[in-house]
C-alpha cells in the first residue's frame, strides 16, 4: 500500500484515521479503536480539540497534576503542572512546602519589552538607508495605527523602531528593529501584524524615495527576549536550611552552592541543571495554553547570553544567609490563544486567580525555582534516583499490568528498598508465582 497521499487534510476524521490503520497498523482494529478510545464523548469538546490543529485523529493524554502551598510575595498558590515525568510536581511540591515555612518566595516583573525584527536587504549605501528611515519613520508609525490602536487604548503598543545595520555579517543585510509592549498577551500575532504592515510601508516608500533596490525578506517576532525579564528568590538564615538528619545546615549550603557554581561554569552540568529548571517551568506553561517551544529556545539563548552556556540559577551566603535565585526572560500571555479556548487552560488560570502576564511570569520563574532547587537537594543528599524511582515505581507496575492488589504489596516493600527495574520485576514475579 502506498505511504503517500494527496487531499489528506480534506478526508473526514474517521477517513483519515481508515487510511492510517490500512496504512501502517495492517488494518488493526486494535489501533482503530485506540485512537478512537481518546476521543472525548462530548462532542461539541472534541470538536473544539479537533479544530486547534490540522489532521487531528485523536487526543494525547499528559496529567496534569498540582503542586500546592507555593506562598509568593505573601499570596498562596496551588500551581497546575501538565508534565509525563513522575517525580516533578512531586519534587515542586516540597520545595514548597519547605520554603512556604522559610518566608515563601520572592518575586518581581524586571522588564516586559518584547522584540520584532523586519529583515530585508538594501543595495544602496546605509548613509542613503538612514535618512530616508527617518524620513519615513513617523509614517511606519501612522500607518500601523489601525492595527495598533486597541493595544494603545490599553496602554501598550508599539515602543520603538531602530534601523541596523548588519551589512558587516551578511552583503546588504538591514533591519528594522522594533520594541513592543503588549500587556497581558504574549503578542505574538500583534507583533507579526505590525511587522508586516511595517515591511508594506517600508517597501512602497523606498521605490519613489530610494536609489538603491530594497527587498523585504521577513518579518518576524524574535523568541529572544532579554529585556522581558523575572526574578525570583529565596532566603532564609543557613541554620534553617537542612531538615535532613545527615547533613548540618552548613555543610547543605556549601555544597549546594558549590553544585550552582559547577553549573555557572560547567556547559554540560549546565544543561542538566537547566533542564531541570524547565522541568517546574514547562509544566506551567503548558497547563497555562501557553508556547512552551517559544519559551524553551528563549530561556536556553539568555543561558548563552554571556558566549558561554550558563546556570539559571545562582546562590550565595551572605551574612549568614542563604540565597538562593532565578532571573529569566518570560514573554506570557495570560489573554488571547488558548487561554479562554481551552477549558483546561481556563480553569488553570482561574486556581491561579486570573492573574495578569507579570503575575504569571513570577509563579513560573517561582515554579523553575523550585523545581531546581528540589533537584540540587536531592542531587548534594540522596541522589536523585531514590525520589526518582519511587516515583517511577507506578509507571513499571503498570507496564507489567500489576492488580491493584499487587500494586500496593509492592509499593509496601519498596518503602524500604532500592526501587529498580529488575527488583520491581522480580518482586511481581515472586507474588505471581
Ligand atoms: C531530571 O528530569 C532533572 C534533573 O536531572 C535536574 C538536575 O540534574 O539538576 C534531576
Amino acid at each position: 500500500m502506498a505511504k503517500t497521499i494527496t487531499g489528506f487534510s480534506k478526508l473526514s476524521k474517521s477517513d483519515k484515521i481508515d487510511w492510517l490503520v490500512q496504512t501502517y497498523f495492517g488494518d488493526s482494529q486494535s489501533a482503530k479503536a485506540l485512537m478512537k478510545q481518546y476521543w472525548n464523548s462530548d462532542k461539541k469538546l472534541q470538536m473544539l480539540h479537533d479544530e486547534f490543529i490540522e489532521n487531528t485523529i485523536t487526543n494525547y493524554y499528559l496529567p496534569l497534576g498540582v503542586a500546592p502551598n507555593f506562598l509568593i510575595n505573601g499570596n498562596v498558590y496551588a500551581i497546575p503542572m501538565a508534565i509525563e515525568e513522575s517525580s516533578v510536581v512531586a519534587a515542586a511540591s516540597k520545595a514548597a512546602k519547605f520554603w512556604f515555612d522559610r518566608g515563601g518566595f520572592k518575586a518581581k516583573v524586571i522588564s516586559t519589552e518584547k522584540i520584532g525584527q523586519v529583515h530585508f536587504t538594501y543595495d544602496g549605501s546605509f548613509e542613503e538607508l538612514s535618512t530616508f528611515f527617518k524620513t519615513i519613520k513617523p509614517m511606519l508609525l501612522n500607518e500601523v495605527k489601525p492595527i495598533s490602536k486597541n493595544m494603545e487604548k490599553r496602554g501598550g503598543g508599539i515602543l520603538d523602531i531602530l534601523l541596523c545595520n548588519k551589512s558587516d555579517l551578511l552583503d546588504n543585510y538591514y533591519q528594522l528593529h522594533v520594541t513592543f509592549e503588549t500587556l497581558d498577551a504574549m503578542g505574538a500575532n500583534f507583533i507579526n501584524s505590525c511587522l508586516e504592515q511595517f515591511a508594506k510601508t517600508l517597501k512602497s516608500e523606498a521605490k519613489h524615495s530610494l536609489d538603491g533596490n530594497l527587498d523585504i525578506i521577513m518579518s518576524i517576532l524574535s523568541n529572544y527576549v532579554p529585556n522581558c525579564i523575572v526574578k525570583a528568590e529565596v532566603s532564609c538564615a543557613v541554620e534553617d536550611l537542612s531538615d535532613n538528619p545527615n547533613i548540618s545546615a552548613k555543610q547543605f549550603a556549601e555544597k549546594f552552592i558549590q553544585a550552582v557554581r559547577i553549573a555557572e561554569v560547567e556547559p554540560y552540568r549546565a544543561v542538566t541543571h537547566n533542564k531541570g529548571i524547565m522541568n517546574g517551568i514547562d509544566a506551567v506553561i503548558m497547563a497555562t495554553g501557553n508556547d512552551f517551544r517559544a519559551v524553551e529556545a528563549s530561556v536556553h539563548a539568555y543561558a548563552s547570553k554571556s558566549g558561554k552556556y550558563r546556570s539559571l540559577t545562582h546562590a550565595e551566603v551572605n551574612n549568614d544567609t542563604f540565597k538562593f535565585w532565578i532571573e529569566i526572560p518570560l514573554a506570557l500571555g495570560t489573554v488571547g490563544g488558548l487561554t479562554k479556548l481551552h477549558p483546561l487552560v481556563k480553569l488553570a488560570l482561574e486556581m491561579l486567580g486570573n492573574p495578569s502576564a507579570k503575575d504569571l511570569m513570577k509563579i513560573v520563574a517561582v515554579a523553575g525555582l523550585a523545581q531546581n532547587f528540589a533537584a540540587l537537594r536531592s542531587l548534594i543528599t540522596t541522589g536523585i534516583q531514590e525520589g526518582h524511582m519511587k516515583m517511577h515505581l507506578m509507571n513499571i507496575l503498570n507496564q507489567m499490568e500489576a492488580t491493584a492488589e499487587e500494586k500496593e504489596k509492592v509499593v509496601a516493600h519498596f518503602k524500604n528498598n532500592t526501587v529498580t527495574h529488575s527488583a520491581v520485576v522480580s518482586e511481581i514475579e515472586k507474588l505471581r508465582r
